[in-house]
């Protein structure tokens, strides 16, 4: 099946390449419509589109081995490699599947295709010690709606961490299979890399060769991703691959989910090959308000769910998979009275199971300094990005234009796992994207107010100590969730530092020889409110990052893995749900810790190992007879 999907999808291209002018055409209008209905678009600010009828109309679904709640990166995975066995396995999802329009372009993947139906649009409530520069002081906080979840949205930036981050997962979780080495084989397990860069071509060992996702290189490379990595030499530092046990230092930003360039969502990658398997039912647009939970056994065993405006109820046999991501699952569990005892009392829930959910919500926090320079853009048409894109190259095929990635050690001891990630880019933003980032305007008027071409490096505190929380609103299901990320709250102060020494390390990496060739000049005016510190000095900084900084939108943690619910776990290391029977967590909400990089592929990761956790537990359940080959 999937060759001869690849092979139809190869046809397809092909087709599409041949008929030249109304091909560039088709493209032109996807893209000039898709811009102009992401400037207009309005973001959701509660799910109440998929208001049910009244839980006495309910209506019943039958019966399944599995109940998978979200199609997003990890519960497409877990669907499709449950298929693989004779399980029964339901996956319920709130969205649809891409129509692979628009959001095939990663290109726009920042800031534009967050503005449209693929996300559900959630903003923090206003904010006291970061995203303070945003407007009303509240943070974007987009994820992915629909089958592929995030993978619809975002950059798809392929980067796994540092084995020391596993190890402590191992270590906090009390079980060995998730150190580096047993979870090493997962990663690799669906990756398909292929270098299309000599540089890169020496790291191939750590790769998979043999999945389903491609993994790969912008074509062509900018030649100012040569320039970061010079710059890096000066400062003493060796090129190395950013998923390479040794990951401190500059390289090459690899890219997954791509396929020649094109956006490859996860419900594309993972779950068109399979949808014709009898025993895989995929139902989009259904929007599930709770897990129902025995309360003499506590065992759960139904999940009620609205799908066009009717309820049903579906009864599982074996277990309830959730994997509605990091605001969702929590939420979930919540309105299913799993939670925080006084929490879900004060929203009217009889408890079931006291639990720390939504208690631990951890993101990356970012600053992003702009730097003038003699280097322009080549100018291209769109009709000649759009000939490049149809031949997988070019600039249409990636969100940034250079490559150049670095991973530090701040205030740590050499060798340890590293805690800034720098990116550099050249960038040109019209005045629609400025606007859509969220910030007020006279903060983006300080930060980019010239028109001119801007360097920019990105300094990320990728293992920040602060955490936030997800609480309900109410007890109504139709709400979304109150979101306080709580960025850069930590009583020390370690995590606004560790962001302090970034910019101090990027200030001396704008003076190597390297950058200075291309005569890089740091460009914002002070912001208007931090006026009363002197211009670059250290209170200055402070100022500055408490103002601009804002997440890389990789939110995790909400329902940590962990040895023991004392401690504030919400799952054990088999990411079964402490307390409760037929109830297990996956997805990026069980990260005890961040990793040392982006969460996607470490919740792919994470998916491809429970999946054979639960056919090796539940394969004795499935009679000899009944078990495909596959
Ligand atoms: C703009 C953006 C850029 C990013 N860039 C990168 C990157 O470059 N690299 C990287 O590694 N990571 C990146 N990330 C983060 C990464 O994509 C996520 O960490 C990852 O997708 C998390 O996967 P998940 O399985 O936890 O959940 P999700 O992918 O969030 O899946 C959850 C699914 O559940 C569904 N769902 C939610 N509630 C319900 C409900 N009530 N009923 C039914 N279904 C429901 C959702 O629609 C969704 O499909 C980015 C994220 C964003 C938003
Ligand atoms: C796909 O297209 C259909 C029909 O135009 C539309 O109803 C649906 O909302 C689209 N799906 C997404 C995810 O945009
Ligand atoms: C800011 O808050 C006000 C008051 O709550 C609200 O009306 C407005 O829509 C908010 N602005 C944005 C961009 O969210
Ligand atoms: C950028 O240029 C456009 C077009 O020349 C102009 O309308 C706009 O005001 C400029 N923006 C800034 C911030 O200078
Ligand atoms: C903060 O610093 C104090 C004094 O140095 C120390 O005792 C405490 O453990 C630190 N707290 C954290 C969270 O690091």
């Amino acid at each position: 099946m999937g060759a001869n999907y690849k092979l139809l999808f190869l046809i397809l291209s092909i087709i599409n390449i041949s008929s030249g002018q109304e091909t560039l055409e088709y493209y032109k209008k996807l893209i000039n419509d898709g811009l102009q209905s992401a400037q207009n678009y309005q973001l959701h600010t509660d799910a109440r589109m998929y208001h049910g009828d009244n839980v006495d109309m309910i209506k019943e679904y039958g019966r399944y081995d599995f109940v998978i709640i979200g199609g997003g990166t990890s519960g497409s995975v877990v669907a499709s490699r449950l298929s693989e066995m004779n399980f029964q396995v339901l996956l319920l999802e709130a969205g649809y599947f891409s129509n692979d329009t628009f959001e095939q372009f990663l290109r726009f993947a920042k800031p534009f295709h967050m503005y449209s139906d693929l996300n559900w649009g959630y903003k923090t409530v206003p904010q006291k010690t970061g995203c303070l520069g945003l407007i009303n002081e509240s943070c974007l906080v987009p994820r992915g709606k629909g089958v592929g979840g995030n993978t619809l949205i975002n950059d798809a930036i392929y980067s796994r961490g540092h084995p020391q981050n596993f190890n402590l997962w191992s270590k906090i979780t009390g079980d060995v299979s998730w150190s580096y080495p047993k979870i090493l084989q997962y990663f690799k397990k669906s990756e398909n890399f292929h270098s299309t860069n000599e540089k890169a071509e020496a790291m191939l060992s750590y790769h998979g060769t043999e999945g389903e996702l491609n993994v790969q290189h912008r074509v062509p490379d900018f030649y100012l991703t040569d320039t970061f990595l010079e710059a890096n030499k000066e400062l003493g530092y060796d090129i190395t691959d950013m998923n390479r046990p040794n990951q401190i230092g500059p390289s090459i930003y690899q890219y997954y989910s791509t396929k020649e360039g094109r956006r490859e969502d996860f419900g594309t990658v993972f779950l068109k090959p399979n949808l014709d398997k009898p025993n895989l039912k995929v139902l989009t647009g259904s929007y599930v308000t709770n897990i129902v939970v025995n309360k003499q056994t506590k065992r759960a065993h139904s999940v009620i769910f609205t799908n066009s405006g009717s309820t049903y109820r579906v009864k599982t046999d074996i277990e309830i998979i959730l994997s509605a991501g990091v605001i969702s699952t929590p939420q979930i569990l919540m309105l299913s009275g799993i939670g925080p005892k006084k929490h879900l009392q004060d929203m009217g829930i009889d408890l079931i199971q006291d639990l720390n959910v939504g208690s631990t919500l951890r993101d990356q926090p970012f600053v992003d300094l702009r730097f003038s320079s003699n280097v322009k853009i080549p100018a291209e048409s769109l009709d000649d990005q759009i000939k490049d894109y149809l031949k997988g190259v070019g600039t249409l095929t990636a969100p940034t234009v250079n490559q150049g990635v670095g991973f530090y050690n701040i205030n740590t001891p050499p060798g340890k796992k590293p805690n800034l990630e720098v990116f550099s880019d050249i960038i040109e933003y019209s005045d629609v994207e400025k606007k859509l980032m969220g910030y007020k305007p006279e903060i983006y008027d300080a930060l980019w107010g010239s028109n001119n071409t801007h360097i920019s490096f990105v300094i990320e505190n990728i293992l920040p100590n602060s955490a936030g929380t997800v609480r309900l609103k109410s007890n109504n299901p139709y709400e979304y969730p109150l979101i306080d990320l709580n960025l850069l709250s930590d009583p020390n102060d370690t995590d606004i530092e560790v962001l302090y020494q970034g910019i101090q390390l990027i200030l001396s990496m704008s003076e190597t020889q390297a950058y200075q060739k291309l005569d890089l000049k740091y460009l914002s005016k002070p912001l208007p409110p931090c006026k009363s510190f002197e211009f670059r000095s250290k209170e200055y900084w402070y100022c500055f990052i408490r103002q601009t900084a804002q997440t890389a939108f990789h939110p995790v943690g909400t329902c940590p893995m962990g040895a023991s619910k004392e401690n504030g776990a919400v799952v054990d290391s088999k990411l079964k749900v402490f307390g409760i029977d037929g109830l297990r967590v996956i997805d990026a909400s069980v990260f005890p810790t961040q990793v040392s990089g982006h969460p996607d592929v470490a919740a792919l990761m994470i998916a491809e190992k429970m999946s054979d956790v639960l056919k090796f537990e539940y394969f004795s359940k499935i009679p000899d007879e009944e078990v495909t080959s596959s």
